[in-house]
């Protein structure tokens, strides 16, 4: 998954808007951007929605989170029309995912569905505990994605004042944030995803973002506007000629009868090489 776009739960416009984005998924949301009092109906419109969207991007569905006590109603609401995951916000460690793990095995069963199918994708960096917590998700199983990363939560439950500085970079702490969601989900072999952003009309800015975050290892990102889509498509989809690169590196190991070391054209290339050809090549595999 290149593009993950989010969807406000509550607008059907929005997510009718949402299938035509090109995006490879949509996360449809039950939590930020849907008041309190409005959940009852985004229940409906997105349980509606995801049952009747089976064909195009993945599905997937944010629920609140698991201190709120309106996880279980969003996903009683929500997992009888079968979304590809549940995307879990204000995860505080690998063990939240256990527990949302152990209600969707219940609801996949009562369901008639197959145990497992849906997948999950929690925002990890979301609380403190979570930014320490960030190593601990490498026995989630097959239900793990990927993993991604807020910003924003993480600034008001600190207290910061901003994420960026004057420059439009990231302050330290949340450089950490982000960095610890790469090695995380790295450690954890499942997919980096690059966290939103907000400024959906700078996309000069936004471009330069994706380009950086796709060259420290993200392999996808999430959008918050139909407009980011397609850049993130652009920039996370590997060029051709990273590919035939790869390919060559993996075909010269192959040649050599999968030494450690090899030359292409006059350069080392190693195993790390090699992992890094074959990452590539998997990913673009799907
Ligand atoms: N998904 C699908 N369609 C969207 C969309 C989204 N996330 N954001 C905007 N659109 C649609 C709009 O409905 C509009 O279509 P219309 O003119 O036919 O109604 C078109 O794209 C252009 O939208 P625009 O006028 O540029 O933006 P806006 O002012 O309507 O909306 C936001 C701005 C930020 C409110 C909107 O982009 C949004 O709701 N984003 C998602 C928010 C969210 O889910 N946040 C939680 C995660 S951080
Ligand atoms: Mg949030």
């Amino acid at each position: 998954m290149r593009s993950l776009l989010f969807v406000p739960g509550d607008s059907e416009r929005k997510l009718a808007k949402g299938l035509e984005s090109g995006a490879d998924a949509l996360i449809v949301d039950l939590e930020d951007s849907v008041a309190t009092d409005g959940k009852a109906r985004a229940r409906a419109i997105t349980a509606e929605f995801v049952a009747s969207s089976k064909t195009g991007p993945a599905i997937y569905v944010r629920v609140n989170d698991l201190t709120t006590g309106l996880t279980d109603d969003d996903l009683g609401a929500v997992m009888k029309a079968a979304p590809a995951g549940i995307m879990l916000p204000k995860s505080t460690s690998g063990d939240d995912v256990g527990r949302l793990a152990v209600r969707l095995r219940v609801l996949e069963a009562e369901n008639g569905l197959q145990d497992g199918v849906t997948k999950i994708l929690p925002i990890i960096t979301e609380t403190p505990l979570g930014v320490l917590n960030a190593g601990t998700y490498g026995n989630c199983g097959p239900r793990l994605s990927g993993l991604t990363w807020g910003a924003e939560d993480l600034a008001a439950e600190i207290g910061a004042s901003a994420n960026r500085d004057e420059d439009g970079r990231y302050t330290d702490l949340f450089r950490f944030a982000r960095l610890s969601t790469i090695l995380a989900a790295t450690a954890a072999e499942v997919a980096p995803i690059d966290t939103v952003f907000p400024n959906f009309r700078d996309t000069e800015a936004f471009t330069r973002d994706c380009v950086e975050g796709a060259r420290d290892g993200f392999t996808g990102r999430m959008a918050i506007h139909p407009a980011q889509v397609a850049i993130i498509n652009e920039v996370f989809t590997p060029s051709g000629e990273a590919v035939a690169h790869a390919q060559a590196v993996v075909d010269a190991f192959a040649a050599a009868g999968n030494p450690g070391v090899v030359a292409i054209d006059g350069k080392m290339f190693d195993r790390p090489h090699l992992k890094r050809a074959e990452r590539l090549l998997a990913r673009v595999a799907g």
